[in-house]
């Protein structure tokens, strides 16, 4: 009887898990600001970068350079639908459907730049990017429907948050960076590099599969030169 309790209560316990995958006991990222170097990044390989400095509420790091596989720009209502079929193709691409039938390790993060369009369904304009890792960057196989970008440096404020992304959530999360940007000697020179658009020009990085549900990180970033 008790046993049988038990398995009752552990079946429900994980079919709650399983129906708010952010609900666990385990305490889950903490919401914004920046305090963690990713955990996926321990595992496989991720761009290296330097910390320029902390902030409140966000980070401004360099990368020196990284090389990226890229979508052709995808117009869609949802970043989070982008993401996906872009994601799809990227890993495509890694599992050797490339020119050179090879595979490639697994990296993170995988980044979605953001843009608007002057589509008439609100769309937005997304390409989806996969790091290449070092050993294929000088000569990362071609693929079809896919391009290569190079990017020399570059300064990323950042913003990090917790769980599955969300299309409710990203605008809100763009406009916390933006936010706690405002008055810093950084919010100057990321208006310089994109004009007027600094609320509708961004980066989502997501550093975890769509399967892992236990301390998830994504980060907004705005990208500039100095
Ligand atoms: C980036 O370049 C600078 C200047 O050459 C160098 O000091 C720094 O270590 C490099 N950082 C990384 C992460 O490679």
């Amino acid at each position: 009887m008790a046993a049988a309790l038990l398995n009752l209560f552990n079946v429900s316990f994980l079919l709650s898990l399983l129906s708010n995958p952010n609900s666990g006991p385990w305490p889950e990222t903490r919401l914004g600001g920046v305090d963690l170097f990713p955990a996926t990044c321990k595992r496989i390989e991720c761009p290296s970068y330097d910390v320029i400095h902390v902030g409140e509420g966000y980070e401004i790091r360099r990368y020196n350079s990284t090389v990226w596989m890229s979508t052709a720009p995808l117009q869609d209502i949802s970043l989070v639908g982008a993401t996906r079929n872009g994601f799809l193709q990227l890993f495509d691409y890694i599992q050797g459907k490339n020119s050179y039938k090879e595979e490639i390790e697994m990296t993170a993060p995988v980044i979605t730049e953001v843009s608007p369009s002057d589509g008439p369904l609100c769309e937005s304009t997304f390409v989806v990017s996969f790091y290449v890792p070092k050993v294929n960057q000088a000569d990362p196989p071609p693929a079809k429907g896919l391009h290569v970008q190079r990017w020399g440096p570059v300064y990323v404020a950042v913003r990090q948050f917790g769980g599955h992304v969300m299309d409710s959530d990203v605008g809100e999360e763009a406009a916390a960076l933006y936010a706690s940007l405002s008055g810093t000697v950084w919010s100057d020179a990321i208006e310089k590099s994109h004009g007027s658009e600094v609320s509708t020009h961004y980066t989502v990085a997501q550093y975890n599969s769509p399967f892992e549900f236990k301390n998830r990180l994504n980060e907004i970033w705005f990208t500039f030169h100095l």
